[in-house]
């Protein structure tokens, strides 16, 4: 974990920032994958992390910001838990470690809250997105510390405002956890070029990614995507055998060993060389990225750099002939969402898609900027002005979609800026993605992590080795 000063000056913030009340924040438990004692992979809650940095289940603290005290409410671990999975520290110690002196068991959780409520006093909570942490139910199975209220805690603004503002901003020491994560995906991306060859099933390659990440002691930030339907934006199998003529999209990220995220992706010729067609469509795609990495700067919006993604993307489209008319009067439209349905880029940090469990609108739209409610637009992650600090991915993409480009023709849809018949070519083409992290800087933004292949060249001789 980070210093202690770290998660003292943070709650010190955060107290400041919410003002009155009390402050209830919840760490995750153990989720039973087919029965009780057979868990999934533990994760803690992200903002947890950020307030506590304490990786263990069952732990929740209560903020009385009226009295300006702290409590951890978690259990001691019993002779059974030492038993079967050893000696763990005590609360007391793991509370000095993050500088919360006050521990109290898990069952006076509901005590605490309760007398709260009969005062008539307000406590702040996050919305809840893990089935034990809703309804706020009286003695739900399987949760130790969950509160036996018999209220219902409605999501604070005030105190989803405060996480959000300061996690958005990421310190050195979160960049340097961003970075190793990225050295981990640059080796995961180069091993994934390399064994992508004709004949190869899809979940060997997944599988030599994960393996990289366990033997970095590390997991996943999400399931890593690796598929030659490039097209479907988060597809989830691996059944495919590559053949020479595919393009296989890499979409995957580790997490560091303190849980911040990297997110990349590369796009492979399984034969080793792109085809002209697929060398054109990558073309234009890494060109929109690169257009976009250069306008990423404080003050920014990021809608307008989703714009500029999509202008550059109609652009090289209407190169190829796909693609008629003014490429802005069609991104107006909206007719790029045929090629490009989803946005730009999202936050990335303790989550991959940072901060989502606080509601998008929170942490990528203002009062002022709204989410656009169209299709493809409504995707858009983060709209309004990026800052110093903000780390964010940049990932254009063109996606040939049967399904959509078969709906839309017999729609007559956009006919005016889509040449139906031409794109029937282009029907089995898959997709091509291309995503890189980015840190706002005060004059402009860097590129996180190690330079991971992406020139055309580069890619080849990596895919063809
Ligand atoms: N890497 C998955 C996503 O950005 O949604
Ligand atoms: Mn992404």
């Amino acid at each position: 974990m980070f210093a202690k000063e770290i998660y003292i000056r943070r709650r010190e913030r955060l107290k400041i920032q919410v003002r009155s009340g009390l402050v209830l924040l919840l760490g995750n438990d153990e989720s039973p994958m087919n029965y009780a004692a057979n868990v999934y992979p533990f994760r803690q809650d992200s903002t947890f992390l950020y307030f506590f940095g304490l990786d263990q289940p069952g732990l929740a603290v209560v903020l009385d910001l009226d009295e300006g005290a702290e409590c951890l409410f978690g259990d001691d671990p019993s002779l059974d838990d030492i038993v079967w999975t050893g000696p763990r520290p005590l609360l007391r110690d793991r509370g000095q470690q993050v500088g919360v002196t006050r521990t109290a068991p898990s069952k006076e959780l509901g005590q605490v809250l309760n007398k709260a409520a009969q005062k008539g006093r307000t406590v702040h909570v996050l919305p809840p997105y893990r089935p034990e942490h809703s309804g706020w139910r009286p003695q739900a199975a399987g949760r130790r510390c969950l509160p036996p209220t018999s209220y219902s805690l409605q999501p604070s603004p005030v105190l989803i405002r405060g996480v959000v503002e300061q996690r958005s901003i990421k310190s050195p020491e979160e960049i340097e956890q961003i970075e190793i994560a990225l050295k981990i995906s640059s080796r995961m991306q180069m091993a994934a070029m390399k064994i992508a060859k004709p004949g190869v099933f899809e979940y060997e390659v997944a599988g030599a990614m994960e393996g990289i990440m366990a033997s970095s002691g590390v997991h996943a930030a999400f399931q890593p995507i690796f598929s030659v339907h490039g097209e479907i934006m988060h597809n989830p199998y691996y059944d495919n055998r590559l053949k020479a003529s595919d393009i296989a999209v890499n979409d995957s990220g580790a997490e560091s060993p303190l849980h911040y995220a990297s997110d990349i992706t590369r796009t492979i010729p399984v034969g080793g060389k792109f085809s002209l067609i697929q060398r054109e469509v990558y073309s234009i795609v890494l060109d929109a990225q690169a257009r976009c990495i250069a306008a990423a700067a404080p003050g920014v919006e990021w809608r307008q750099v989703h714009r500029l993604a999509c202008i550059a993307l109609m652009e090289g489209l209407k190169k190829l002939g796909l693609v008629k008319g003014d490429p802005q009067e069609a991104v107006s439209a909206g007719a790029h969402t045929l090629f490009f349905p989803c946005g730009v880029g999202h936050m990335m940090g303790l989550d991959v898609h940072d901060m989502e469990p606080l509601g998008e609108d929170y942490v990528g739209y203002t009062d002022t900027i709204k989410r656009n409610p169209d299709f493809g637009w409504r995707y858009l992650r983060l709209a309004k002005p990026v800052e110093p600090g903000f780390v964010i991915t940049v990932e254009p993409g063109i996606y040939f979609m049967p399904e959509l480009i078969d709906r839309w023709r017999a729609e007559g849809k956009y006919s005016q800026f889509i040449d139906y018949a031409r794109l029937e070519a282009y029907r089995n083409f898959g997709g091509v993605r291309i995503e890189d992290d980015i840190l706002i800087t005060p004059d402009g933004c860097r590129v996180l992590g190690p330079p991971i292949p992406k020139a055309i060249a580069e890619v080849e001789a990596l895919a063809s080795s």
